[in-house]
């Protein structure tokens, strides 16, 4: 089973090549930038003219939401126009796709959590570019998973698990916005459950195409967030609640973000741990 992965070098993709040595019957390959920029759709077409996969995890995207808002450009050609082009490729070549998207499809205006079946309605230019992607996985290929998660962190790139404690070790206090509402995913699990994905469908075990929502279980605001990885991270540093009117930011997020995950776990009968687990397991990492 050939498995491509793009965005090895960012959090998702770090973790899956961690994950690979675990999946011995699989044969990975691992790209970045360096071997496709996804920017150049003849760059895209000739990387896969002479190659074989059977899967694509698509991990790469353009995901610095706040400089998205001046840069619509590039990150429309990168999470829209790219995936276009990837889609087009997958249908001539007969791979797999699994694309990875986001909660900020949604404009956060829900009060319950956000199924596969709620419309989605971004606000920000990463949400766009990210839903337009989604928009040509649905239309061109029929067989595509698309994986929407949100929050993500890991011991690898740069995330908010990292900035804080950064930030936590070298203040005294820190405001953390505490009326937006979600659930943090620990990229390793999200690897992890995609692995499992994988696995299904080869073995013919299960294969059932369309959307998905993943994050860890539980509910929690960033300011609840902070407070636990800055107890647990044992580091000396007063978490205050702010507004996310105080904490003035370019794009637009989501207040209410919590994606319901019955559909993943009853489909591929997946174990998720509770955020609180993954993330002591990822500051045990980060602290070794
Ligand atoms: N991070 C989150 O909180 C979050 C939340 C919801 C959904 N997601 C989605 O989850 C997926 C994985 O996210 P992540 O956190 O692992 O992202 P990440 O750490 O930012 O990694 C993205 C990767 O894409 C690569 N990339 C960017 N521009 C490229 C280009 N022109 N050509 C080829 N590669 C390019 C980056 O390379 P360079 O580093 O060299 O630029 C990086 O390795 C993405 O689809 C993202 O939209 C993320």
């Amino acid at each position: 089973m050939k498995i491509l992965v793009t965005g090895s070098n960012g959090q998702l993709g770090s973790e899956l090549k961690l994950l690979a040595a675990v999946y011995k019957t699989f044969d990975f390959t691992f790209i970045d930038v360096e071997e496709v920029d996804l920017t150049q759709a003849d760059s895209i077409r000739s990387y896969f003219a002479a190659k074989q996969f059977d899967f694509l995890i698509h991990c790469a995207a353009y995901t610095a939401v706040d400089k998205a808002e001046e840069e619509s450009r590039l990150a429309y050609a990168i999470n829209a126009d790219a995936v276009k082009t990837l889609a087009e490729v997958c249908v001539e070549k007969k791979i797999r796709m699994i694309y990875i998207s986001t909660d900020y499809v949604f404009d956060g205006e829900a009060n319950q959590p956000l199924t596969e079946m709620a419309v989605p309605s971004p606000v920000s230019v990463y949400g766009k570019s990210k839903r337009e992607g989604e928009n040509h996985v649905l239309s061109i290929l029929s067989n595509a998973y698309i994986i929407r998660t949100a929050w993500v962190y890991s011991t690898f790139g740069k995330n908010f698990v990292k900035s804080i404690r950064h930030l936590a070790s070298q203040r005294e206090s820190l405001g953390v916005v505490c009326d937006q509402i979600g659930t943090p995913t620990y990229a390793f699990d999200l690897a992890s459950a995609i692995l499992q994905i994988v696995e299904a469908v080869a073995q013919g075990r299960v294969d059932e195409p369309g959307i998905y929502h993943y994050t860890n279980e539980g509910v929690t605001s960033w300011y609840d967030f902070a407070y636990f990885l800055v107890r647990e991270s044992k580091l000396n540093c007063r978490i205050q609640p702010i507004s996310t009117a105080q904490y003035k930011t370019a794009a637009v997020r989501p207040k209410f973000s919590l994606l319901d995950k019955s559909k993943i776990k009853a489909t591929f009968a997946l174990q998720i741990p509770h955020w609180s687990e993954s993330l002591k397991v990822c500051i045990e990492k980060l602290s070794s």
